[in-house]
């Protein structure tokens, strides 16, 4: 299929194929919106790449993916961040294989054109096969625009997209808030894992602001904790769990509204009994109430923070998507840390990641299982409808006048949905 990448061009294929209340099940099947997704919304505003503690020194780097390019994300000596298209400017091979590591540059293993961490080409073996007309100013790595904020590192290959900081816009407040659970300690990133699941990319977008589905598919995981973890995420009949849109396909869904602000201690909370040994090895080195701050902070904030297109903030983890194809995505759980907090602690927030969201989990393998029906279902009768009406009738403003409503209802989607279709019709 052809797309116009004009972005003063519109394109009218995509108009009603969302509406506020349920959107079209070609979303997930028809691999031409999935094409035209990649060019409109992929390739066009900022995506996530990375955490700032990924590459925490200079030469450190990280692959990422944006749509379907590969991309290396770096750190370089003026303490720039980088992002640089993975192609070699000669004929095309990629320049890094390593997933993660340090470097001074990136040489292509098949005739050695060497470029710097900025992207400049610095050698080119041999050159006497060229006159001097080349000029290896012209052929540096593609670099996108890259901005980061709150250590939340984004690319575009949009070189007129809006400022980052427009973009977050209302979800920025969130984030700050999303790193209250470093308890004082730069949040650092702790070891990953990657798996695919056979759907849309969209489901797992749907999914991290989906509290519906929370007792019915977590049920294993519910009844596998202790009863204060599981009273903690008992939301379904709480008023004060809700979900917030907040603009441009972002959105909040509040499921412990208790540990939304961490710095925030009315001291009623009890401390689970599962974390007393914790707490006597902090309680040896620290002050009682840095004690309990970091324990609360134990199951990270409570709320998952949606940043369209491509990264939730999930309550203690990053959940990043990859679409791969129409009916296959990637998804990453990147596990959080404090940067030179407790070892004791950050391995008992490592089981407690593995726990839910390992590949060994109560919690995700479950999810998965439900994304690949989506899937599967929606092959069936692909002109009927997605739902997602649920809680319109009860749906509301907030004070900052975006959409709110229960933590169950389904105002997370429509925000993105709504974005989707702005992005789709060249509205954004
Ligand atoms: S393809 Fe990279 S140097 Fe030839
Ligand atoms: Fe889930």
């Amino acid at each position: 299929m052809t797309t116009s990448l004009d972005p003063t061009a519109t394109d009218t294929r995509f108009a009603d194929l969302a509406d506020d209340d349920r959107v079209a099940g070609s979303l997930y099947t028809d691999p031409e919106i999935f094409e035209a997704e990649l060019e409109k919304i992929f390739y066009r505003t900022w995506v996530w790449v990375a955490h700032e503690s990924e590459i925490p020194e200079a030469g450190s780097f990280k692959q990422a993916t944006i749509g379907r390019q590969p991309v290396i994300v770096n750190r370089d000596r003026k303490g720039n961040f980088n992002v640089l298209l993975n192609r070699c400017r000669h004929r095309g091979a990629s320049v890094c294989e390593v997933p993660k590591g340090k470097a001074n540059g990136f040489t292509c293993p098949y005739h050695s054109w060497s470029y710097a961490l900025d992207g400049r080409l610095r050698g080119i073996p041999y050159p006497d096969g060229y006159d001097e007309d080349l000029d290896k100013k012209d052929l540096p790595l593609q670099s996108l625009r890259v901005e980061s904020y709150a250590g939340m590192i984004f690319a575009s290959f949009n070189p007129d997209v809006e400022p980052l900081d427009e973009f977050l816009g209302d979800a920025k407040v969130w984030i700050d808030l999303f790193m209250k659970q470093g308890a004082g300690y730069p949040i650092k990133t702790q070891g990953e894992h990657c798996f695919r699941f056979r759907g849309n990319w969209k489901i797992q977008l749907e999914n991290t602001t989906d509290g519906y589905h929370f007792p019915i598919v977590h049920r294993s995981w519910m009844s596998s904790v202790d009863a204060e973890t599981a009273d903690m995420l008992s939301f379904m009949t709480d008023d004060n769990a809700v979900t917030h849109a907040l603009g441009n396909g972002h959105s909040v869904a509040i499921m412990v509204p208790e540990h939304v602000d961490l710095d925030h201690d009315d001291g009623s909370e009890k401390i689970q009994a599962r974390f007393d040994h914790i707490v006597d090895e902090l309680s040896k080195t620290m002050p009682a109430d840095q004690v309990r701050r970091i324990v609360r902070s134990m199951h990270g904030a409570g709320f998952n923070l949606n940043i369209f297109p491509n990264v939730a903030m999930s309550m203690s983890f990053f959940r990043v998507l990859r679409p791969i194809s129409v009916d296959e995505t990637e998804i990453r759980h990147i596990a959080l840390g404090m940067d030179g907090g407790p070892e004791i602690v950050n391995r008992e927030r490592l089981r407690i990641h593995e726990h839910f969201q390992g590949p060994f989990g109560f919690g995700s393998p479950d999810d998965s299982e439900a994304w690949d029906r989506v899937q599967r279902g929606s092959r069936g009768a692909p002109g009927m409808p997605i739902m997602v009406n649920r809680g319109l009738n009860r749906e509301g403003l907030d004070s900052n006048g975006h959409r709110t409503s229960h933590v169950t209802d389904e105002t997370g989607m429509r925000e993105a949905y709504a974005m989707w279709k702005k992005m789709m019709n060249d509205e954004h």
